[in-house]
């Protein structure tokens, strides 16, 4: 009898032209893509810079337009795509995950253009906790032990008998926001009471996740993957609580740095074969090619390292780090991960340490102000080996450059040594 075909990779789609200048459209907003968009225009065939809708400080790389897409529909993802016809943008990079979980990189595919960032069966890995647990157990891949729930009351009885402490997770997409590490039964109780009842974070709370409290060092793992290759990055650390000594409310991230001692080479290795290049023949056995970052977050236990989620996505703030000890050509990066040819590039580091720290608006992740004056960044940036990232910031109708997030600037700088 035959054997069932192993699905292959998807052929790669035909990207721009190998020679001559590219036009770039960036879909972002924050301190990521000001950071991508900086790198980016350093390389070499780097043509005309465009964000949607950017920030502050993107306008100073290129043009940034008013493109709305959040939530994606089709209307948005026709309007994109005719805006990279009349520009022609032959690469398009897009930062946040839910415009990719909503399949924008699926909409913007086209004939010469390339777009950096996966399909969306491939975001799901990000946008749908429950099925990325369902498919780390059948690789193999370590991660902590869990149940999924879709009705509140037997995730209520499930939290309420754990003898241990555990982590309330929501299976959506939450901003980094709908996973609560709690300390009793009752405070797993009030989480999952929160997520499922009163649907804190909406549908995103639908299904919820409910897994052991893992303990040890976290560290972020980022890698190119075209499909075929996977170029792991240097691993970074971010800090999510808003406060000084990590204490607060837990954010976007607050800041990162890399590379970080907390991982060895050899637990790196480890983390490459049973997380990355499994997750990746997963999706490939299912039919799916992955092409663009997969960040997977590591927790690393007495155990062994455990998966705690996957990204699909470059991480912010461990970006603007990553950027500032990039050597070599980010748009021929991007170029290999979309055409499959990462076997062919460079991967190089500047060997120094960088440290990004985030400047948030006070209040934040609670209620802040918006429109108080930013000043000092180009005091700052005077030392050559600091850079300021924008996020929230914008000008306002006197030419000012004033705050508009929540976080607004990752102030980065390279040194020889962490400390
Ligand atoms: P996630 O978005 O799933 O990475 O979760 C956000 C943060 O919650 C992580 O960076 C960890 O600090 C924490 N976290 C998530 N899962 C666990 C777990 N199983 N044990 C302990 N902490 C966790
Ligand atoms: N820094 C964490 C994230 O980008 O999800």
């Amino acid at each position: 009898m035959a054997r069932p075909r192993t699905p292959r990779t998807a052929p790669a789609p035909e990207g721009p032209a190998r020679t001559g200048p590219v036009n770039v459209l960036l879909i972002g907003a924050g301190g990521r893509e000001h950071a991508i968009g900086w790198k980016l225009k350093q390389a070499k065939r780097c043509g005309k810079l465009h964000f949607a809708p950017g920030n502050g400080g993107t306008r100073e790389l290129g043009v940034n337009v008013d493109l709305p897409f959040e939530p994606v529909n089709t209307k948005h993802a026709d309007a994109i795509d005719h805006y990279c016809r009349d520009h022609g943008i032959g690469l398009v990079v897009i930062g946040p995950e839910d415009p990719l979980c909503a399949g924008l990189a699926d909409r913007l595919a086209a004939p010469g253009r390339a777009v950096f960032g996966p399909v969306a069966e491939a975001a799901r890995l990000e946008g749908d906790k429950a099925w990325a647990k369902e498919l780390m157990r059948g690789a193999l891949i370590p991660t902590a032990d869990s149940k999924t729930f879709t009705r509140a009351e037997p995730a209520l009885a499930w939290a309420e008998a754990r003898e241990t402490p555990v982590v309330v997770k929501a299976a959506g997409l939450a901003r980094g926001k709908g996973v609560m590490v709690t300390d009793s039964p009752e405070e797993a109780v009030a989480a999952v009471d929160q997520l499922m009842n009163r649907r804190a974070f909406g549908e995103a709370g639908e299904t919820v996740i409910i897994e052991e409290r893992l303990s040890g060092q976290e560290v972020s793992v980022l890698a190119l993957v075209d499909g075929q290759n996977i170029r792991v990055l240097d691993p970074a650390q971010d800090h999510k609580a808003v406060g000084e000594g990590d204490t607060g409310p837990n954010t976007g991230g607050m800041g990162a740095y890399c590379p970080t001692p907390v991982i060895d080479e050899k637990t790196l290795r480890t983390v490459e074969r049973e997380v990355l290049v499994r997750a990746v023949d997963a999706l490939r056995r299912g039919g799916v090619t992955f092409r663009g970052v997969l960040y997977a977050g590591m927790m690393l236990t007495a155990g062994g390292p455990k998966t705690l989620e996957f990204n699909t996505r470059f991480g912010d703030p461990e970006t603007q780090p990553l950027m500032m000890r990039l050597k070599g050509d980010l748009l021929e990066l991007m170029l290999a991960t979309c055409g499959g040819r990462l076997d062919e590039v460079d991967l190089d580091w500047d060997p120094r340490v960088c440290v990004g720290v985030v400047v948030c608006a006070g209040g934040y992740p609670g209620d802040y102000r918006k429109g108080d004056p930013i000043g000092g960044i180009d005091d700052a940036e005077e030392d050559p080996d600091v850079k300021v990232f924008h996020a929230g910031t914008k000008i306002d109708r006197d030419g000012l450059l004033v705050t508009a997030g929540g976080r607004v600037l990752c102030v980065c700088a390279l040194a020889g040594d962490l400390k």
